[in-house]
């Protein structure tokens, strides 16, 4: 470890040195851990990003709204718009690739979830679904059906290896969880966590934020940290050695994430594409979702927070909005595509800048919490590779089945309310083209929502586990013709039981 008086050098060198300024104040134990953590600091580099993130701030980057164009909808895959036998062809492909042990997942979870307003990894979250489930555990049980449906399919014992990029402030905590519930039942050594970089925020004129004496304010590199960080940590080696060619890599907060989608995987595999997005329609203008389209003639996205109003208000002439593919943050990479932005272009990365309010020690030492933005944190974006990709396909998803993300506490919208209900609607949905009839606790037949109902009322409790049915495949052997009371949790226990019942007798109710 460098000494006081080295990291204090290189400090003043990067214009920095206030970062010292309460050091005689600190005990010994608060001394060794600040050194160690200045020690750890890419000192070399440190001017060159407060400086960048300062004039980054300063002369925002020119808007690319000028240069988009929509990607035309002929070159964009859609769920909606493809027969069934496509859908089942692309499905059958997947299914194959996974169970080739050639598929792998890859969770982006090292974000601080400060909307939500937790203090622990999003992941964790319980929406306050039957079974108590968060949505770690939910994600963990479609693993576990994606490789039996597999393996059913082919003969096969596969696994979808799950990797897990995390952050200085989730790994703990995340690490912890998965121990505390024994890893969901999935082998140990097929979940593989890292840690992605962190890097300092930075006032205005440059310099970073002491946010307690002893500790400087640093932040995750963006979501788009994760090509640094699979190559600081040996990931691509790892994909490579248990012979992972195809990626599914999506955010935390997504109720309805398809684990290692088959029908996803297909579709791009046999576009022969390197790099994949899945995208809804958006559902108005304004909502914050980042839209995938053309600039300049090449494929990527353009980010919520940095599209022109006018530019996502545009409309077609039937009315529909211009921008209207919505990025999901649901992406396929090959891992030959991954190993050449690693070698080639992650450098490259456009770093995007965010204006914060983070908490500080003034000059006179007193704790400050801001009420205004007082703090830029440079961030990269897991989609900004696109540009670099040769094949590049968009894949358009309905999204009340596949998107319904946990971004806001209660009262806002992508609520837990609204994740639950979501999934809930689903789940009822599913029953209900399986022939089953759902009933209320008074024993009155729910019937199906309307669209207008649909907004005011919360759908049924009715959840089906993912242990039982993946994506709604499988339910009419246990559900037809039965009539059901809701609250209904059909967990495998439940399954078995209708099973064994409808061995005996298919007519009478439950
Ligand atoms: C993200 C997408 C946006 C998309 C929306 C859909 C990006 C940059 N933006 O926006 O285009 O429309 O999801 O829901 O992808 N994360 C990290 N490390 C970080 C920061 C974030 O792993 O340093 C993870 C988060 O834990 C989360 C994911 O990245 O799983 C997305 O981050 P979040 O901040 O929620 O992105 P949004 O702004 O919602």
């Amino acid at each position: 470890m460098p000494s006081l008086e080295q990291v204090r050098g290189r400090l003043e060198a990067a214009g920095q040195a206030h970062a010292l300024q309460f050091w005689p104040e600190l005990s010994e134990a608060e001394r060794r851990g600040f050194l160690q953590e200045l020690a750890q600091l890419d000192l070399q580099g440190l001017r060159e990003h407060c400086e960048g993130a300062a004039r980054a701030a300063a002369s925002p980057a020119p808007s690319l709204d000028p240069h988009m164009e929509p990607v035309p909808p002929e070159s964009i895959g859609s769920v909606r718009k493809s027969d069934e036998d496509s859908l089942a062809e692309w499905e059958s492909e997947g299914l194959l690739r996974i169970s080739e042990n050639r598929v792998g997942v890859l969770l982006l979870a090292g974000g601080q979830g400060t909307r939500l307003g937790v203090q622990y990894p999003k992941g964790m979250y319980d929406v306050g679904l039957p079974s108590g489930n968060t949505l770690y555990q939910i994600q963990a049980e479609r693993i576990h059906k994606i490789q039996e449906l597999a393996d059913g399919k082919h003969g096969s014992k596969c696994t979808v290896p799950w990797y897990i990029m995390t952050s200085e402030f989730t790994l703990a905590p995340t690490e912890k969880f998965f121990k505390e519930n024994n890893y969901f039942d999935l082998e140990p050594s097929n979940i593989v966590m890292f840690e992605q970089r962190m890097i300092p925020a930075v006032t205005f004129d440059g310099k970073v934020i002491l946010q307690e004496k002893g500790k400087i304010a640093m932040a995750p590199d963006g979501n788009g940290g994760l090509y640094q960080a699979l190559v600081d940590n040996k990931v691509l080696e790892d994909m490579k050695k248990r012979g992972v060619e195809y990626l599914h890599v999506y955010c935390v907060d997504n109720i309805l994430v398809k684990m290692a989608d088959p029908v996803f995987i297909g579709f791009c595999v046999s576009k022969g594409a390197d790099c994949g997005a899945k995208v809804v329609e958006k559902a108005c203008a304004t909502e914050p979702v980042g839209v995938v389209c053309r600039v300049r003639g090449v494929s990527q996205v353009v980010e919520y927070s940095e599209i022109q109003r006018e530019t996502a208000e545009l409309r077609g002439p039937g009315g529909e909005l211009v921008f209207s593919a919505g990025n999901i943050c649901n992406h396929f990479f090959t891992r030959a595509f991954l190993q050449d932005v690693a070698e080639n272009y992650k450098g490259q990365l456009k770093q995007h800048v965010a204006l914060k309010k983070v908490a500080f020690v003034d000059t006179c030492g007193n704790q400050v919490q801001p009420t205004k933005p007082n703090a830029i944190k440079m961030e990269k974006f897991v989609f900004d590779v696109f540009p670099f990709s040769r094949n590049f396909v968009a894949f358009e998803v309905v999204r009340q089945e596949e998107f319904s993300p946990l971004k806001n506490a209660d009262g806002a919208s992508d609520s837990p309310t609204t994740a639950r209900n979501a999934l809930l609607a689903q789940h009822c949905r599913w029953a209900r083209a399986a022939s089953a009839t759902l009933l209320d606790e008074r024993g009155d037949t729910l019937s199906p929502p309307t669209s207008a109902s649909a907004a005011d009322n919360p759908p049924a409790l009715c959840e089906i586990s993912p242990l039982v049915s993946y994506f709604g495949e499988g339910l009419e052997q246990l559900l037809r013709g039965r009539t059901l009371t809701t609250p209904l949790l059909l967990d495998r226990k439940r399954a078995q039981e209708l099973l064994m019942k409808s061995s005996i007798d298919r007519t009478r109710d439950v």
